[in-house]
């Protein structure tokens, strides 16, 4: 057990199990024991309990119902299963919005919304507060003390904003301590000379409005801070509350690349992150792409507090929810589900249990089908993968070690997504990571995907795709890394913007940059979509798509330049020796990612980057993951390539289910292994 840090002290499992919701059966409680009975066939060891339940608990105001919880934690511990509790703010019950309106949501037109659907009260108010502090305290006192209870769950997916009068206050009170109480300094970074939008005093910020204020980007990236800022309070206040009588860890989980909220921020409140996942799996064009952007996914929940984390959701067969419910192929569940083990989950878990009889979500995936048997194909796929889990869990508390990271921030989203310029509809910075972390991961190379003001510290590679927002001190620091030996990627629309949005003056990329990459950005110019640039690098010829940069290079050497446009023969890719490291500047958007991975690839080389399988060629669409713990070090490979693969290892392996010693592996259509090295 030693060097590995599992999640939970007292479970050194990979997590199997899922959201439940029994109380959508409480007129049927025999059925909960026949779910007791498949859970155990499924191989199932966890259930998310309370979900939503909140009119269950308190069906009045003050009056308690436990009973549905106090059953199944009763069978829970009999059958061995263990309980992750969820606390019920994410949907209210229908007496609370009648009586305390001021519960529900406020839009950014300023109406208050009625009664209805889910994540749709208001962070800030003080009702709303007090009554989940009270039902979270009742449930921590009555469960802390199961032995089934493995952790908490706080709420479910949280997102939204509101624009109520409460909100408003406590957006003002952000602004004047994040202002120190001086308006003039709130013009400054807000520029509000312009259209003559100065304040006067802080009473009168308003949030952002569909029907008012929305042009000033200051004012705009403050309220997304600010929402953000509101969300994990309105977290903390949750969690003090089940803190008072249990000391079980703590999560809640995340959407992925959600933009609403700065996931970084909001993962300091809790003790591990965990996520739903619902890839768009059996693409018409095949799910190369579609693992790859999945595999950064993960990375990045990862990255969030560089720590295991729990895969909380993901569907057994399909969603109901999309353009397009397609069903999972046979294999595929059970790969993906691999996948994100591959990339520091410690479980596996769906959404759902039994499919609920009616509602929008009745035909949703889940393991137990209306049908109500385990002779299903959805059933079997499952309790397999549970069965093979058990085998695989050693692998629970290994780690996932990167040396090259990607800068991702949600300030450079939202101010990208503000900004009027460049594409002015979607600048594609997603699309701009990866094509990068693409690289990394078609060769098996761990990445991390880091914020601009995490450390630095153990990493040799940065990549900082369109790194708008970048403050001086942060330019600082990135300067500080390369000094010190690190390799650092900087692209097009780099450092151009402080972290209120405002210009940096003197020329882009700010301050200290322009001498890490040795030029100066000077003009950016924006293609229509059907067009391109000719790229001149590595003596082959590449293509640009959407942007090119303009550059005055005054230190660095030039690697390739343009070879068309009236910027012809000028620069575009160059590398600049810095202290002890290297900064790399691509001044233009790759279009079909071959100039990025061979620079990828001649980096990784350079830094002589781990990667899974050493010196042998990995297929396309095959996933090579490394984790690695305890002395130990398990192998991950997934077919997404949609065709069946053979490949040769780099020595010989043990294939943890069976025994079975393999030097290569065959992998059929969808199919995976995972071997100890
Ligand atoms: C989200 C929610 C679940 C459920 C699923 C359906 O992840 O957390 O409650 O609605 O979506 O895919
Ligand atoms: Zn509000």
């Amino acid at each position: 057990m030693e060097n590995k840090n599992y999640l939970f002290p007292d479970f050194d499992k990979l997590i199997f199990g899922g959201d439940y919701n029994p109380e959508q059966w409480r007129h049927t409680p025999e059925i909960w024991d026949e779910d007791m009975r498949l859970m155990k066939l499924a191989h199932w060891n966890e259930a998310t309990l309370g979900v939503f339940s909140w009119a269950e608990l308190e069906p009045q105001e003050g009056v308690y119902d436990f009973s549905v919880p106090d059953a199944i934690f009763e069978k829970a511990e009999k059958n061995g299963l263990k309980i992750i509790l969820a606390t019920p703010s994410g949907a209210k019950p229908r007496w609370m919005a009648e009586k305390y309106p001021e519960t529900m949501r406020t839009a950014d037109d300023r109406h208050r919304a009625l009664y209805g659907r889910r994540h749709n009260h208001c962070f800030s108010s003080p009702v709303y507060r007090e009554k989940i502090a009270n039902i979270n305290r009742l449930l921590a006192k009555r469960y802390a003390h199961s032995p089934a209870l493995l952790c908490w769950h706080i709420s479910n997916e949280v997102n939204g904003e509101c624009h109520c009068e409460h909100c408003r206050r406590a957006f003002v009170e952000f602004l004047r301590k994040k202002y120190d109480n001086d308006i003039e300094k709130l013009n400054l970074q807000w520029w509000t000379r312009f259209w003559s939008h100065r304040y006067d005093n802080f009473e009168q910020a308003e949030p952002p409005s569909s029907i008012g204020e929305n042009a000033v980007h200051g004012l705009t990236i403050d309220w997304k801070r600010f929402v953000t800022a509101q969300t994990a309070d309105f977290m903390k206040h949750e969690i003090a509350a089940i803190k008072e009588y249990s000391q079980k860890p703590i999560t809640t989980n995340l959407m992925g690349f959600f933009t609403g909220i700065d996931y970084r921020e909001l993962a300091k409140t809790v003790d591990f992150v965990s996520w739903d996942n619902y890839p768009n799996w059996e693409l018409p064009w095949g799910d190369v792409g579609q693992a790859s952007w999945i595999g950064m996914t993960h990375d990045c929940m990862r990255s969030l507090k560089r720590k295991n984390f729990l895969l909380m959701e993901s569907t057994p067969s399909l969603v109901n929810w999309k353009d397009i419910n397609k069903l999972a192929r046979p294999g595929k569940m059970r790969i993906s589900s691999l996948q994100a083990i591959a990339h520091g989950s410690d479980s596996v878990q769906y959404f759902q249990w039994r499919k609920s009889r009616g509602s929008s979500e009745k035909l949703h995936g889940a393991v137990v089908d209306h049908y109500g048997k385990e002779d299903t194909r959805v059933f079997s796929e499952v309790a397999a993968l549970g069965e093979e889990l058990e085998k695989l869990s050693a692998v629970a508390g290994t780690e996932v070690i990167s040396k090259a990271a990607i800068l991702y921030d949600w300030d450079t989203i939202w101010a990208l997504q503000d900004m009027q310029g460049m594409q002015k509809n979607g600048k594609k910075y997603g699309e701009a990571t990866h094509l990068h972390y693409g690289a990394f991961h078609r060769r098996g190379i761990n990445v991390d995907l880091i914020g601009r003001k995490d450390s630095y510290d153990e990493y040799d590679v940065i990549v900082a795709p369109m790194m708008y927002i970048c403050e001086e001190e942060t330019a600082g620091r990135l300067a500080s890394f390369v000094r010190q030996g690190g390799t650092l990627v900087g692209t097009y629309a780099m450092a151009q913007v402080n972290e209120n949005d405002l210009c940096h003056l003197g020329g882009w990329p700010c301050g200290v940059l322009m001498d890490v990459f040795g030029l100066r950005a000077e003009e950016l110019d924006t293609l229509y979509p059907e067009e391109s640039v000719k790229i001149n690098a590595y003596g082959e010829e590449y293509t640009a798509k959407d942007y090119c940069e303009i550059l005055k290079v005054k230190d660095a050497t030039v690697l390739g330049t343009y070879g068309s446009e009236f910027y012809k023969n000028t620069p575009c890719f160059t590398v600049n020796e810095y202290g002890k490291g290297k900064a790399y500047y691509v001044a233009f958007r790759d279009k079909s990612g071959t100039f990025t991975d061979k620079l990828i690839g001649e980096i990784s080389a350079d830094k002589k980057l781990p990667t899974a399988i050493n010196g042998k060629e990995i297929p396309k669409g095959v996933t090579a993951k490394i984790r690695e713990g305890a002395g130990e070090k398990y192998l991950f490979l997934l077919n997404f390539s949609g065709k069946e693969q053979t490949m040769e290892l780099d020595g010989e392996y043990t294939v943890i289910t069976t025994g079975e010693k393999i030097s290569s592996a065959y992998l059929p259509l969808n199919g995976g292994l995972v071997l100890k090295a």
